[in-house]
């Protein structure tokens, strides 16, 4: 994982990004708050996170997203946001759920430097072998959403790991 010069008080940035910022990207964001929380390290981390489009702009999660966080012991209250170019000298690391997404942001790049930032969730996933992004629940049953999550739980591990490489 390559690491950027972003910080200047050591803190790692992470920056999740999906199409709308009500489903997947704010899931993520709340479960990785969680997992440094937890881990006592949330004072290394700096977590965010933003959609592509400004449908969703100021609202909370979807409710099936909270519910369904809720029942695996998360709390989903981001206010949704849009990303800005700004964004890139902000963040470590923006944290894509799919390849309509990762387009979207490279499209926004200006150097190579931005470039490096932009990764992929499914790079960091380790037990859906078969997985190749992490696919949006919002059109879909409630499996949808639980799928996802299972998919961001485990990304955001992947990720978090790597995140603990660096600070060594
Ligand atoms: P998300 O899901 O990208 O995971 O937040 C979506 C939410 C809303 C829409 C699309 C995807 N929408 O078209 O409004």
């Amino acid at each position: 994982m390559y690491k950027s010069d972003v910080s200047t008080d050591g803190k790692i940035r992470l920056l999740f990004i999906c199409l709308g910022n009500i489903c997947r990207s704010p899931a993520a964001h709340g479960v990785m708050q969680q997992m440094v929380d937890e881990g006592g390290i949330a004072d290394r981390f700096y977590i965010d996170s933003a959609g592509i489009g400004d449908w969703h702009v100021g609202q909370l999660p979807d409710l099936r997203m909270r519910r369904h966080g809720a029942r695996r012991g998360y709390d989903f209250n981001h206010h949704a946001r849009q990303f800005k170019k700004s964004d890139f000298g902000k963040f470590d690391y923006i944290v894509v759920m799919d390849e309509s997404n990762y387009s979207a942001i490279m499209s926004m790049t200006d150097s190579e430097a931005d470039r490096r930032k932009v990764i992929r969730m499914v790079d960091y996933i380790s037990h859906f072998p078969d997985a190749t992004s992490v696919p949006d629940p919002y059109y879909g049953e409630s499996e949808a959403f639980d799928f996802a999550l299972d998919l961001i739980e485990d990304g955001c591990r992947g990720i978090m790991d790597k995140c603990l490489d660096s600070l060594k």
